[in-house]
């Protein structure tokens, strides 16, 4: 079993650094304007730099839960023992956003998905600005969990964030559980390097965003209120049953649903949000959902979630035909889709032609 898990990861990595090397080739021959790469260019103070490999966290597990969790499966186990683990040094990030961003894009990938970060920037994450109103990609990563070629990846990960200068990593595993300390650390990011942002958007790295859509929609609105928007799921039920990935023990969470939450796929929130979210998310225990630890400060904040048709983030009906232009009317996000479906959205929302007329008020 073991040459073989090697020979897979062996070849993946190859593949994704042959294309990832191929991109960069081809991005560089690409024209860039002066004024974008104006906003694009690295800061020269912010140089990268290779963070020391070895260093162990420094946050030791808490084992007195160990005698009363020996029922729950390893990774809720593992959760609990690390849960007041909180604070990870950052290992890459990118230059500060700029005073005038006006839509930040936030976007969860881990380590591995180099083809979903090659394809984002070069379709709905490649704008710099839409209608005057500049935007910021930024991708947000932990730590590779794989033991084999982790130093390869994460060689690669220093070139892939010296060359595009989009990537947020902090030292702490990146993996399902540990996507609430994800969110955590984003918040804190924030306010540290991206705090005049007026809008946020944070998402997975299978989504298409329709940016045009977006800044549509948030023009018009005000950054120094409170707003949340996705796609809102209410009285959701914890899953109990230890099979399923959302498993969640009744030790863990004891009400019969959950708060408001809306799907982590993507949503988007003002600055005021944002910020109220942080100093809230810094008084709460993590909980290991991401989606519903949020919905559980926004319930904290007494802020309301609004539900939004454009936000398709548990999924559209399929099969669904790409190629039918009139999908994208109204549309803001759909999840779960390939590099290649990404392409042709992205195609098809840049040809005026057959654009739908967009009209966002609800
Ligand atoms: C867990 O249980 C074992 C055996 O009953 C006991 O020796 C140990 O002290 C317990 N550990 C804690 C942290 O309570
Ligand atoms: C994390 O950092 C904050 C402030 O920097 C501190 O108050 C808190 O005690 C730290 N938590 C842990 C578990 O180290
Ligand atoms: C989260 O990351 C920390 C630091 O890498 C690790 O110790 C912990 O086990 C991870 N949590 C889970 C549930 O895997």
């Amino acid at each position: 079993m073991y040459p073989r898990i090697r020979m897979v990861v062996l070849y993946t990595v190859s593949i994704t650094l042959i294309a990832f090397l191929m991109y960069i080739r081809k991005e560089t021959k690409l024209a860039v304007s002066p004024a974008a790469r104006k906003i694009a260019a690295p800061n020269p103070s912010h140089t990268f730099w290779a963070p020391e490999q070895t260093e162990a966290s420094k946050c030791l597990p808490d084992l007195t839960i160990v005698n009363s969790s020996l029922a729950l499966p390893e990774l809720h186990r593992t959760f609990l023992m690390y849960k007041h683990c909180r604070n990870f040094s950052t290992l890459l990030k990118p230059t500060r956003c700029s005073e005038e961003t006006f839509l930040l894009l936030a976007i969860k990938s881990p380590p591995i998905n180099i083809d979903h970060r090659v394809a984002i920037r070069n379709t709905w994450g490649k704008e710099v600005a839409i209608g005057s109103k500049p935007i910021k990609l930024v991708f947000l990563l932990g730590r590779s969990e794989a033991k084999i070629q982790a130093h390869s990846l994460h060689q690669l990960l220093v070139y892939e964030s010296q060359e595009f200068d989009d990537i947020v990593q902090w030292d702490f595993t990146d993996n399902f559980f540990n996507l609430t300390l994800k969110e955590l650390h984003f918040l804190r990011w924030f306010m540290a390097d991206c705090p005049h942002a007026r809008f946020v958007l944070k998402g997975d790295d299978d989504v298409f965003v329709n940016t045009y859509n977006i800044v549509e929609f948030l023009k018009e609105l005000e950054p120094g209120e409170d707003l949340f928007v996705g796609d809102v799921i209410s009285q959701a039920l914890p899953i109990r049953n230890t099979k399923v990935k959302y498993f969640i023990p009744e030790s863990m969470y004891k009400a019969p649903y959950y708060p408001l939450y809306a799907g982590g796929g993507g949503y988007v929130m003002s600055r005021m949000t944002v910020q109220r979210l942080q100093s809230t998310a810094e008084d709460t225990e993590l909980f290991p959902i991401d989606d519903v630890f949020v919905g559980m400060c926004l319930a904290k904040m007494a802020v309301t979630p609004l539900n939004h048709a454009g936000f398709k983030t548990f999924g559209i009906q399929r099969p669904f035909n790409p190629f039918d232009p009139c999908l994208y009317k109204e549309l803001m996000i759909v999840h779960k889709l390939n590099p290649t479906e990404m392409w042709i959205m992205w195609t098809l929302v840049k040809d005026d032609h057959i654009r739908c007329a967009v009209s966002l008020t609800q």
